[in-house]
């Protein structure tokens, strides 16, 4: 017998590449008891229930269940939402708000009446705008709201930094925060690898390697990866699937793991009611509490630049 109080929902809105990826690294990590995958498209998303389910043997002990009856979301732990528009190649997160938010407006009231103690995560872009907005839609607390925000960008920003150095990406501590999307950015000042000062670093024959240019070009280089890939494939989907399930696990097993979730801030080195990724405890609560990291003078300039790049598309949405 499954002991009730340990079983944990995940369920994922949108079977598209991104939901379906997002259950299927869900599926291979366990995340969750149970991962629940919805959309409209009836054909779809049972295709996808059924292909995720043929595997089961080799993953996790996580049920998969699914379909286009929202009713299969009843219950959940946490909701996470990946309908919607996505970008085009060349397109900007910022050039989807219009669409997704009318997505989401519907949305939202459904899924509260299926799960309204459910943490809320969105991955449909612009999420730090979506974010915002659901918090909004559905009156819930702010830390029950949040996005995988500037996670994956970290996770980007790990793999180049430990490719460049030979060093493992877990062993290199840097963070991209702010927006998810063109105004994001790294904070360098505080970056270390393993406890050595990330721009300390020396190469076999003693020279620097982090200098300004090289932590220019990486940052630039995260901030375009997505452009690149989809130009490529059409879409990015495998690495945002491992990383919205690395922060559901943070959920679902209280982790208070500290990850650049995108919340919504106030009073947030001046900047409110603006949701932008910054590292916070993230734990059964969801987004228990944010954290001041230091920063200098140009990273504070870019945090507020992010701030102001979503607030004018706040306005002219009417968020
Ligand atoms: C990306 C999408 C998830 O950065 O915004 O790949």
């Amino acid at each position: 017998m499954t002991d009730t109080a340990s079983t944990t929902k995940l369920s994922i809105v949108g079977a598209g590449s991104v939901g379906s990826s997002l259950a299927y690294a869900s599926l291979i990590r366990g995340s969750a008891n149970t991962v629940a995958l919805y959309d409209l498209n009836t054909e779809k998303v049972d295709a996808e229930v059924l292909d995720l389910a043929h595997g089961s043997q080799y993953t996790q002990a996580s049920q998969i269940i699914g379909g286009s009856d929202i009713s299969c979301v009843a219950g959940s732990d946490i909701v996470v939402i990946t309908a919607g528009a996505r970008q085009k190649p060349g397109q900007s997160r910022l050039d989807l708000a219009g669409t997704n938010v009318d997505i989401l407006g519907s949305l939202m009231p459904q899924l509260l009446e299926q799960a309204p103690n459910a943490i809320y995560m969105l991955v449909t872009n612009p999420c730090d705008v979506l974010t915002t907005a659901a918090l909004k839609i559905s009156g819930l607390p702010t830390h029950r709201v949040l996005s995988s925000g500037t996670v994956l960008d970290t996770s980007r920003l790990r793999w180049l930094v430990g490719n460049k150095i030979g060093i493992s990406p877990r062993s290199v501590h840097a963070m991209m925060v702010g927006e998810h999307g063109d105004t994001e950015f790294a904070l360098w000042s505080s970056a270390t690898i393993g406890q050595s000062p990330l721009q300390d670093w020396k190469d076999s024959a003693g020279n620097r390697v982090f200098d300004r240019e090289v932590l220019d070009s990486l940052e630039h280089e995260v901030m375009n990866s997505a452009y690149k890939v989809i130009q490529g494939k059409g879409a990015t989907n495998y690495a945002i699937g491992v990383a919205g399930a690395r922060v559901v696990e943070a959920i679902l097993r209280d982790q208070k793991a500290v990850l650049p979730v995108s919340t919504l801030l106030n009073n947030y080195h001046g900047i409110s009611d603006i949701a932008l990724s910054v590292p916070s405890i993230v734990g059964r609560g969801g987004v228990e509490r944010t954290l001041n990291f230091p920063m200098d003078d140009i990273e504070e300039a870019k945090l507020h630049k992010s701030a102001e790049a979503l607030l004018s598309v706040q306005k002219s949405l009417g968020i």
